[in-house]
């Protein structure tokens, strides 16, 4: 699949789930400014038949090569980020796996529990990055209880499979042309940031800064009934030029570590 036609499903996808999220688009597009898309970034669970090796596949065949890797203790998450060589202006893709082993024995049950509760086939398909949840009704008690040890298990065991967030790029925004800016035009238009760690993640020297808003509430049907909980966030990235006059293209896990932060419950 070319990288084209990925990125416009993936857009229909989270767009679709997140009604919100065109809501954000729009708002730019209003001010006549042009949005291009930093990166995107999805979860999975570090299983070898779901892992970053079989999340990554798509990517790669459509021109990406693996450029870093980052390790988040706390979270106990791995992931690595991807980019189209000698082509900086195409967006970057993020991929994270939790390190289920970590974590107690009855969240590493809970969670093969649910993998397993399918046909493996499923996981080979070449769409999988596309499917979203593809293990049926899941169960509030099991979500909340996931909740307690990790969010992001939370999330990843209620929605599976998708983008996780889109990323609008601020070096490509003509009037919105700083973080402060663009936080201040979605705080106007009443959009929740995440302020974990600070509004702003990320400083001038280390040549990435990040801001994000509180994913959306959805409607989820769960076995016991219908919740309403986080689903997925908008990023916005702004990059600094290095010393030799390079754009940086890189991640920094500390910031990376408070924007995972963006899918966690929270009260309205
Ligand atoms: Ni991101």
């Amino acid at each position: 699949m070319t990288r084209e036609l990925l990125f416009e499903k993936l857009w229909k996808n989270y767009t679709d789930q997140n009604p919100s999220v065109q809501k954000v688009y729009n708002s730019f597009t209003e001010l006549n400014e042009t949005v291009l898309n930093d990166h995107i970034a999805f979860r999975t669970f570090n299983d070898p038949r779901m892992n970053i090796s079989v999340l990554e596949k798509p990517f790669l065949e459509a021109g990406y090569v693996e450029k870093g890797q980052y390790n988040f203790e706390a979270k106990k998450l791995f992931a690595k980020h991807y980019e189209v060589p000698g082509k900086p202006e195409e967006p970057k893709v993020f991929i994270s796996q939790l390190l289920v082993e970590e974590f107690s024995e009855e969240l590493q049950k809970l969670i093969k529990e649910r993998i397993n509760s399918i046909n493996n086939i499923t996981y080979q398909n070449k769409d999988l990055i596309f499917k979203g949840n593809v293990w049926g009704k899941p169960s509030y008690t099991v979500y909340n209880r996931l909740r307690e040890e990790s969010e992001y298990a939370a999330w990843l065991y209620v929605y599976g499979f998708c983008s996780n967030h889109f990323t609008v790029s601020i070096n490509s925004l003509k009037t919105l042309n700083s973080i402060e800016k663009v936080n201040q035009h979605l705080k106007d238009k009443g959009f929740k940031m995440n302020t974990s760690g600070g509004e702003i993640k990320g400083t001038k020297e280390e040549l990435l800064q990040q801001s994000s808003i509180m994913a959306e509430k959805v409607q989820i049907e769960f076995t016991e009934g219908t919740y309403e909980i986080p689903a997925c966030y908008y990023e916005f990235a702004i990059r600094y030029e290095d010393k030799t006059g390079k754009l940086y293209n890189g991640f920094i896990a500390k910031s990376a570590d408070k924007i995972f932060e963006s899918t966690n419950f929270y009260k309205k």
